[in-house]
């Protein structure tokens, strides 16, 4: 169970996160939304350490996550993987060591130095790319990839740490159509087949619809909404968007996608 409780960052006057609870009792798929600014990236990278909160706690499993240092900070991180929106893969290393790298937290530095994997590792890297559809990939350097091989790479590069929980901060903004579906699809496996929990900043409204069991909507720091998608109304909507409203009850989602656009 990951609990959430009067989390806050602030960074010099501005309030980027203001006192967020949340209570995941069991691994679900939760989509974050809310317009630029609103404070899904600062919350993810709380959540994993990548930030420390200036009050508040993060706790999973019972343990005190904010308080962790050192080694048991790196080994949090590997427990709760991070995926971006720009990859963030070495683009001229090959796919498989790409992936292999998700292994780095315990690995020697020796081994790390010279580049050596156990074969086991290796074996395991092409199984979880072939899973994700990319394993014929496997020799190429990431760079001569498509942007949506990319992300899967990188998540097969986080599902190699064997992850407890995923956390996916903007997984699809640079993909076209296809491709995001493609690694909204992988996610939503990983999720399913394997219990992991996922955690995903979004920026469209359909999209959290459709693949995520729990939508959270977060404006000016605060989650204003914590609901499933059919919760999410039209009006709901307006009130994470914080839009004056321009469109009615009966909104369609395109009309809400076209709010998006304008206000984020
Ligand atoms: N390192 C930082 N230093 C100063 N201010 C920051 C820093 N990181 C974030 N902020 C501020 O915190 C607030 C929340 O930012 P955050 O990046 O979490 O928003 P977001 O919801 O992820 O937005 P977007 O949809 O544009 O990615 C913003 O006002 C931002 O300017
Ligand atoms: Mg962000």
């Amino acid at each position: 169970m990951l609990e959430v409780s009067d989390l806050t960052k602030t960074f010099s006057r501005n309030t980027a996160v203001n006192s967020v609870s949340l209570t995941v009792a069991k691994p679900a798929m939760i989509g974050i939304i809310g317009r630029s600014g609103a404070g899904k990236s600062t919350l993810l990278r709380m959540l994993n350490r990548l930030s420390d909160a200036t009050s508040g706690q993060i706790s999973f499993e019972g343990k005190d996550i904010t308080t962790l240092k050192g080694a048991s900070v790196r080994h949090w991180q590997s427990q709760c993987a991070m995926i971006f929106q720009q990859f963030n893969l070495v683009p001229r290393m090959d796919v498989v060591s790409n992936v292999l790298h998700g292994t780095l937290n315990r690995r020697s530095t020796l081994a790390t130095l010279f580049n050596m994997y156990p074969a086991s590792d290796v074996q395991r890297a092409i199984g979880i790319l072939d899973r994700l559809g990319i394993a014929q990939h496997s020799p190429k350097r990431a760079e001569a990839l498509s942007g949506g091989q990319q992300q899967r790479v990188a998540i097969a590069r986080a599902l190699m740490q064997d992850p407890r929980i995923i956390l996916a901060d903007e997984p699809i903004a640079s993909l076209d159509p296809m491709n995001a579906q493609l690694v909204m699809q992988s996610l939503r496996r990983i999720h399913e087949e394997d219990g992991r929990m996922i955690i995903a900043n979004l920026h469209t409204l359909d999209t959290a619809r459709r693949y995520c069991d729990r939508i959270l909507g977060m404006r000016d720091g605060r989650i204003v909404f914590d609901g499933t998608p059919a919760q999410l109304t039209a009006g709901v909507a307006r009130d994470i968007y914080g839009a004056d409203a321009s469109f009615s009850e009966a909104a369609t989602s395109t009309e809400i996608e076209t709010l998006e656009r304008e206000y984020a």
